[in-house]
C-alpha cells in the first residue's frame, strides 16, 4: 500500500477526436468500462485513494465505478479546470503526493505508476516520458518547411506526480489552460524528474487506438496464462 498518495483521474472529456457518440473513457475495453481499467492500474500499483473527475452529463455512468476507494468530482470546461477541481476537493484531507492521470490512457503499468512514485522520494515533481525516435518536421501549407532536430525530446505521459502542496499552489497561480501539470509546475519554478515511459501507455484518442488497445490487452492476457 502506498500511503499519504491519491491519484486523481481526468475523465470530463468529450472525446471529440475519437467520434462516436459516448466519450472514448467510458466506451467499453476488452469487455469492460475504459476507466475500469486505468482504476484497476492504480490499485494494483497500490494506490488506494482516487478521485475520478467527470463532466456533469456523465454522473450516470460514473455510478459504476462508485466504490469505497473512489470519490467523484464534477469537471471543467478544460482539462486544467478539471484537474483544478480535484486538487480543491482532496485539500480538506490533503496528501503527500499527487498522480495526475489522463483517464483516457487505460493501459499504464503498475511499473510506471512505481517508477513516478519512487522518484517523488527525491523530486518535487516526476513524470513519464519517452525519447521522440522519429524524424521532426516543421509543416506549412502540406510542404516541409524546416528540420526540427528531435535531439532532447521527450514524449510526455501521465501519471504526473507532485507534491501535493506545492502543485495545488502552483495550480491556483496559473492563469489559462495547459497541456499537462508539468507545464503547470514549471510555470511555478518546479523542477520535474523525467521517468521511463511506456509505449503501450498510449492515450486514446482516435478510434484506431481503441484497436490498437484491443490488441495489447489481448496480448497482456495470452502472456499471463
Ligand atoms: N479532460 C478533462 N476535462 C476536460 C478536458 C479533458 O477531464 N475539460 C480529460 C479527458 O477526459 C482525458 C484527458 O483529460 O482523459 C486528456 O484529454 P484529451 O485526450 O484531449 O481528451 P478529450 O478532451 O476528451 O478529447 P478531445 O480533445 O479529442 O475532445
Ligand atoms: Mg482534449
Amino acid at each position: 500500500m502506498r500511503q499519504h498518495i491519491a491519484a486523481i483521474i481526468v475523465a470530463a472529456g468529450r472525446g471529440t477526436r475519437a467520434g462516436t457518440g459516448v466519450p472514448k473513457q467510458w466506451r467499453m475495453l476488452a469487455g469492460r468500462i475504459v476507466l475500469a481499467h486505468t482504476l484497476d492500474a492504480f490499485r494494483q500499483a497500490g494506490v488506494t485513494r482516487l478521485v475520478v473527475v467527470v463532466h456533469p452529463d456523465d454522473l450516470d455512468k460514473a455510478d459504476t465505478l462508485r466504490a469505497p476507494d473512489v470519490a467523484i468530482v464534477l469537471g471543467g470546461d478544460t482539462r486544467t479546470a478539471s484537474v483544478r477541481a480535484a486538487l480543491e476537493a482532496l485539500e480538506g484531507d490533503a496528501p503527500r503526493h499527487v498522480l495526475i492521470h489522463d483517464g483516457a490512457r487505460p493501459l499504464l503499468s503498475p511499473t510506471v505508476i512505481g517508477d513516478v512514485c519512487a522518484a517523488l522520494d527525491h523530486a518535487v515533481a516526476a513524470a513519464p516520458a519517452l525519447p521522440v525516435v522519429d524524424a521532426l518536421w516543421r509543416g506549412e501549407n502540406g510542404q516541409v518547411a524546416a528540420a526540427v532536430s528531435r535531439a532532447d525530446l521527450f514524449r510526455a505521459q501521465t501519471p504526473q506526480g507532485f507534491e501535493f502542496r506545492a502543485i495545488l499552489a502552483a495550480h491556483r497561480a496559473h492563469l489559462g489552460d495547459a497541456a499537462d501539470d508539468v507545464e503547470i509546475a514549471r510555470a511555478a519554478g518546479i523542477e520535474t524528474r523525467i521517468t521511463q515511459g511506456a509505449d503501450d501507455n498510449l492515450k486514446l484518442t482516435y478510434q484506431t487506438d481503441f484497436d490498437r488497445a484491443e490488441r495489447l490487452i489481448a496480448a497482456r492476457r495470452r502472456d499471463d496464462m
